[in-house]
């Protein structure tokens, strides 16, 4: 059952699979999700913090991230910057992967360079810890193996984002953490642009969706946090095991206590827009996970999702890490390049 790829993820892949020498039509079943096992993820998080928006910021943020780990949001990041660059734009790429920093790796750094560590918790300004690399890209390195790091505060990351915009980029690139921890939902949920990077696996795609309907109920408590009629709703939107839903049975509370707070809420589900990329692509019938996805979520969350491409597994992205050559700026006459162009200007265009 081919009928979900659109003609031209087709067209790309038979292109990209000729070129890799991947065989597309190998016996690899496409895992389309069903509601059920996604609706058994439910949120789980406790919510306690205000969200803050980037106010006159005038770089574009785009936020990377999955509900797991390991399927490809820095080499996604990475790339991306890369591919931003590659078109004249100014590009700032951050390792907010606050708990397990490895941006650094993809860019062609063994260690990472000054980073986050020194401007949160010692004298360094935000200029003094941005890298100028040698791929077109400004960079942030992270500090993982900082005792602490996974747990910023508030106001530590405000300071960051606030002084952001003292410099002036076009796109402020954010890599990450997987999970559903406070600060990686907060940045997600600030980002212009909202990226999510997810394989086919059956995990990914859960993870993915409970890590969308974690960030939703987060920016609905939002919404309702300044009035205390919502109390029952906001803790109902934090609880693991009594959670609603889906957005349809939470715009219902709340139209019971207030119409116009219900309208806002149906305002922000038709605002809130998100990409996803599917990555490690090794059969052409994995692109019907999109469509699985994309059906649930707008079902459930009535989140618009736009599909903007996929990345094809290919050896050569590991061996670039192991060599430490960053992969894109090494290939870009390849397949693989031409696929994250192709998400680059998916993104710009949709998103
Ligand atoms: N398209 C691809 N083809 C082959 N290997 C890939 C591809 N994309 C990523 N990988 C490999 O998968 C590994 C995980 O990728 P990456 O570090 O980008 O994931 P991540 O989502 O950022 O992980 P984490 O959650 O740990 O931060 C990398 O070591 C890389 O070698
Ligand atoms: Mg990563």
């Amino acid at each position: 059952m081919e009928s979900g790829i659109d003609r031209a993820y087709g067209d790309r892949y038979n292109k990209t699979a000729r070129a890799l020498r991947i065989s597309g039509e190998q016996k690899g079943t496409a895992n389309l999700y069903i509601a059920r096992s996604l609706l058994r993820n439910e949120n789980r998080a406790k919510v306690p913090v205000l969200l803050h928006s980037f106010g006159g910021n005038m770089s574009e943020i785009i936020a990377i991230a999955s509900g797991k780990g390991g399927v490809g949001k820095s080499f996604l990041a990475s790339s991306l910057a890369m591919s931003l660059a590659a078109i004249g734009e100014k590009v700032l790429l951050v390792d907010a992967d606050l708990g397990g920093a490895n941006l650094h790796n993809f860019l062609g750094y063994k260690v990472p360079p000054t980073g986050l560590y020194n401007f949160l918790r010692e004298r360094y300004q935000l200029g003094d810890i941005i890298t100028k690399t040698e791929v077109g890209v400004d960079f942030i390195a992270g500090s993982g193996d900082v005792l602490g790091m996974a747990h910023i505060t508030k106001v530590e990351r405000q300071r960051f984002i606030d002084k952001i915009s003292d410099f002036d980029y076009k796109y402020v690139i954010l890599d990450l953490g997987a999970g559903t921890s406070y600060n990686m939902v907060d940045l997600f949920n600030l980002a212009a642009k909202k990226l999510m990077a997810m394989n086919s696996e059956p995990t990914a795609i859960e993870n993915a969706y409970g890590f969308l309907k974690v960030a939703a109920y987060r920016y609905i408590e939002r919404l309702l946090a300044a009035d205390n009629s919502f109390q029952d709703v906001s803790r109902k939107l934090r609880n693991k095991s009594v959670s609603y839903k889906g957005l349809d049975d939470v715009v219902q509370a709340v139209k019971e206590i207030d119409q116009a707070k219900a309208d806002e809420i149906d305002e922000f589900a038709k605002n809130y827009k998100i990409g996803i990329s599917l990555n490690m692509v090794r059969f052409k019938k994995e692109l019907n996970i999109f469509y699985g996805f994309e059906t649930v979520v707008r079902k459930y969350l009535k989140i618009h999702v736009e599909k903007l491409g996929f990345i094809p597994f290919d050896n050569k992205v590991s061996e670039s890490i192991r060599l430490m050559l960053p992969f894109y700026r090494n290939n870009l006459a390849s397949s693989t390049a031409s696929c994250i162009d192709d998400i680059r200007d998916a993104m710009l265009k949709k998103l």
